[in-house]
């Protein structure tokens, strides 16, 4: 089979049902099927307690599915080869808290059979991409959340994998770490890799991921391009005419910006229409911005239609 055509991650009917307290059975996931392209970032959204870490453990062959497959470059995720091109940052990241960061990254790149001159090279250019060189011979055990997090990203970066699975990557960071991973997650992208990543935030969601599936209740609800739910939540435009006539926007809502610019909310169903009308009446367009609905929204309308 040719590489191309073997997906980074294939979900088939996957199913988990755990073993909860007095041996009550908790269906966690339930015939979650999906697959994951060469080359794409697929963000997971969901609910807390909806099945993502439950997905994301029995790919990395931590828990294994009551039914179903997975695989993760062609193998399956019972093969520990299946991990070998993979990135993992976990829920939570608890690393080995007595070492120092080079310390533990050195010690990952041993598991990844990375050659010493190797793992001290890329030791240092992970250190110095998630900011942590000046803490890198510091005990983890004094690290704040935000920076165990980066290390554990450090970490997935480390072998240059092909694929990356990654569980809440921005979750304990500030505004700075948080636009940080969104540019390595970009990076990754123009590279080629695949990353699949879950997260409670949208707006992340929109900025880096080309699809995105939604889990409610152990069960997917929708997979979608970004780009296209985004363009399909376009629901009007406001648009600044510079020297127009009043009579251009007669009956919409507008306000003036300007002494000659004045500001119109045209709706979708209008657009054609006001561009027809101020090509035959004069005008000029100074600035167009479209409204529409952002990914929390569509979010919260799946999880209420449910
Ligand atoms: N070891 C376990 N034993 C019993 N039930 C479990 C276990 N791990 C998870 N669950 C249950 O499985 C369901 C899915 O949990 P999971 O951790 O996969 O959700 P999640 O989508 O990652 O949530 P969050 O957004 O809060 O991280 C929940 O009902 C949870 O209580
Ligand atoms: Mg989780």
């Amino acid at each position: 089979m040719k590489s191309e055509s073997i997906h980074s991650i294939e979900i088939s009917s996957l199913s988990k049902t755990y073993k909860g307290r007095k041996g009550k059975a908790v269906e966690a996931l339930s015939e979650l099927s999906l697959t994951i392209q060469n080359g794409e970032i697929c963000g997971f959204l969901g609910p807390n307690g909806a099945g993502k870490s439950t997905t994301i453990k029995i790919l990395m062959g931590l828990i294994t599915a009551t039914s179903g497959t997975a695989t993760l470059c062609g193998l399956p995720v019972t093969d520990p080869g299946a991990r070998k091109r993979v990135g993992y940052l976990p829920e939570n990241p608890s690393l080995f808290d007595y070492l120092t960061a080079r310390e533990y990254l050195a010690l990952c790149g041993r598991a990844f059979a990375m050659d010493g001159e190797s793992i001290l090279r890329e030791s240092q250019r992970v250190l110095e991409l998630l900011d942590l060189r000046e803490a890198a011979d510091r005990p983890v055990r004094g690290y704040s959340k935000g920076m165990v997090q980066r290390l554990g990203l450090a970490r997935t970066l480390l072998h240059d994998p092909d694929v990356f699975i990654l569980d809440e990557p921005m979750s304990g960071l500030d505004p700075v770490g948080r636009a940080l991973v969104k540019d390595i997650l970009k990076d990754l992208k123009s590279r080629g890799k695949t990353v699949f990543f879950s997260t409670h935030i949208t707006a992340d969601v929109e900025v880096v991921c080309d699809r995105v599936a939604v889990i409610v209740g152990g069960r997917l609800r929708s997979v979608d391009v970004v780009d296209e739910l985004l363009e399909s939540g376009i629901e009007g435009y406001d648009i600044q005419v510079k020297n127009c006539a009043p009579a251009l926007y007669a009956g919409l809502t507008s306000s003036p910006k300007a002494s000659d610019i004045t500001e119109i909310y045209v709706p979708r169903d209008r657009f054609n229409e006001f561009l027809a009308h101020l090509g035959k009446n004069g005008g000029d367009i100074h600035l167009i911005e479209p409204k529409r609905k952002d990914l929390e929204a569509f979010f919260l309308d799946i999880l209420g239609k449910g």
